[in-house]
């Protein structure tokens, strides 16, 4: 794609004294209001460097680059040029690329050889798989689909909250008070049932927290009876965490977690103990880290028992070895920060620069309109239920509605699913937000349902216009057609799109993209309701086919990167 930007930058330079090209790119501005031009350039800086009043620098500029026929119209307003660019050149350009690219509009390869690492999810295994988990999941699968469609080796990795004294007393209280047919049924709520409990009789028994000790460490020795338990909770733990990534359709390239940094552990404090960075205290090893101004990073406590952030410096070595990474991201809530900066700070201390590509991307808290949470009382919103309740829901509103489907199941599926992803990409990550159903399925918001809902109403005009058209339209079309105000400004959205993605990428936020599926989609409802698209006259009617399919396939590539459906009939 032409990239108008650099060619205005060379456009201007001549006309421009003491900038360089290269200083003259960023501060070629896309103003807000298009009345303004579609591009703009302000004058202000050029005041001291050429001697003039601002106003009357730009009128230079404009009657100098007035005639260059990749504009329309060149204005001089106040301190600003503004540039009108020829609408049909641009059309032609945009859409006939959106078309031939189709799937691939908006990839790139500036990631080509380089790893990166996408954490994602990593929920605790024999643990309610919550509402909370869907920020990570969502968010950071969204990332690995960003970061794959710019070009880079991506490697998702589901961090598994596996290891851990609490699996002593899960193990203890299973044999207490468990039974298996309950653990294959139900797994999670039944071994949280039985965790509970043991919680409870602790308090009467304190002899209990010692057995359940006694266990961990027949666990962490690699006893067979107590692996073999510990084996059988994660795997059916897995297998409830799975089903709803299967109706997310989210999947891993490891299920690495905690546990399986057990045995690289000792190496590792060794390798602190040499670097001359632990410190004992109170017969706990720490690494001191008041020069940052933080708390000390607690590596093995006094029994000798090592700590999450021991295993996450394990888990960073390993993957830099093993996978040589460019960069290594963790999508993991705010709530860990101060565990991530000190994390951060250990490694850099062991001597490994790479510490720099390690990126802690968090989010905030998700909270529920009915209330909070708390899993201690049992007040835990499971994330297969609400994906289940938003299906439901969806069904209802497509019978309804009479939607136009022939498939009401995967329609529902697609849609409710969609909505609930949609919803959690659609502000900045960092932003504390409240689940509301109202807002996740509403069909006419800035929701998912409503982009959807575009693409298939696109989806809908092609097929109405038939193939012909759609082919004679991938040949070729009149793009002086397609110049309307609501056009271009359509037209422009989608120019954008390849910008906004790698955008996306750069700052880990996928709500970019969400964004900006929104105005496109509101751009082109604006243009569906300005304009009669299937026109008698043929050449009109191949034209706005065409801006049609370039729509469609941006809409659908956007959702796609946010990890959702496109269904073509809704
Ligand atoms: N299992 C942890 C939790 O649920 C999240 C793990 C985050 N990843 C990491 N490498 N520490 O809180």
């Amino acid at each position: 794609m032409i990239n108008y930007r650099e060619k205005i930058a060379d456009i201007l330079a001549p006309h421009i004294e003491g900038l360089e090209r290269d200083e003259i790119l960023p501060m070629i501005e896309v103003p807000a209001d298009s009345s303004k031009g579609d591009y703009a350039f302000p004058c202000f800086k050029l005041a001291k460097i050429m001697r003039k009043a601002p106003p009357m620098i730009a009128k230079g500029i404009a009657e100098a680059i007035e005639g260059e026929k990749m504009f329309q119209k060149v204005e001089s307003v106040n301190a600003y040029v503004n540039m009108f660019m020829s609408k049909a050149e641009f059309a032609d350009n945009v859409v006939k690329e959106v078309i031939e690219k189709d799937e691939d509009f908006g990839r790139s390869d500036i990631g080509a050889g380089r790893t990166v690492i996408v954490e994602y999810s990593s929920p605790n295994i024999a643990k309610p798989f919550h509402i909370g988990h869907i920020r990570s999941t969502v968010i950071g699968n969204s990332i690995y689909k960003i970061y794959d469609f710019l070009g880079y080796d991506t490697i998702r990795i589901n961090h598994l909250g596996d290891y851990g004294t609490q699996f002593g007393k899960m193990i203890c209280a299973y044999r207490k008070w468990g039974n298996k047919e309950d653990v294959i049924r139900e797994p999670i709520k039944s071994l949280l049932s039985y965790y509970t409990k043991f919680h409870e009789e602790a308090e009467k028994d304190p002899s209990l927290e010692d057995e359940a000790r006694a266990i961990f460490v027949r666990l962490e020795n690699g006893e067979p009876e107590e692996v073999e338990l510990w084996q059988w909770f994660r795997d059916e733990s897995l297998r409830e965490f799975n089903r709803v990534y299967d109706m997310l359709g989210i999947t891993f390239d490891s299920y690495n977690g905690e546990s399986f940094y057990s045995d690289k552990m000792p190496a590792v404090v060794q390798e602190l103990k040499d670097k001359g960075l632990l410190v004992e205290d109170n017969g706990a090893q720490i690494v001191k880290l008041d020069q940052f101004d933080l708390p000390p990073a607690l590596i093995t406590k006094s029994d000798g028992s090592t700590l999450y952030i021991t295993r996450d410096i394990a888990a960073a070595i390993y993957r830099k070895n093993t996978y040589d990474f460019y960069k290594n991201i963790y999508v993991v809530a705010s709530q860990q920060n101060l565990h991530f900066q000190q994390w951060k700070k250990v490694i850099g201390l062991m001597g490994y620069d790479w510490a720099d590509d390690c990126v802690h991307v968090p989010f905030g808290l998700v909270s529920m309109e009915e209330g909070t949470m708390s899993t201690r009382q049992g007040r835990v919103i499971f994330l297969e239920d609400v994906l289940n309740r938003a299906v439901e829901q969806t069904r209802k509103i497509i019978m309804e509605k009479n939607v136009n489907t022939e498939n009401v199941d995967e329609t529902a599926r697609e849609v409710g699913i969609g909505a609930v992803i949609f919803n959690e990409l659609s502000n900045y990550r960092i932003k504390d937000y409240v689940f509301s159903w109202d807002k996740v399925l509403n069909f006419e918001g800035e929701t998912g349902p409503y982009v959807q809902y575009t693409h298939a109403r696109a989806c809908s005009i092609l097929r109405n216009a038939g193939e012909a058209v759609m082919a004679s339209a991938k040949e070729g079309f009149d793009a002086s057609r397609i110049t309307s105000d609501s056009a271009h400004a359509l037209i422009k959205l989608i120019y954008e799109m390849p910008e906004v993605i790698a955008e996306a990428g750069e700052k880990y936020e996928p709500s970019i993209v969400t964004r900006h599926i929104v105005d496109i989609a509101q751009a082109f409802n604006k243009f569906y309701h300005d304009e009669h698209i299937l026109v008698d006259d043929e050449t009109e009617k191949t034209a706005k086919v065409a801006l049609v399919m370039a729509a469609r396939n941006v809409i659908r590539n956007g959702l796609d990167l946010l990890g959702m459906k496109a269904p073509e009939k809704m």
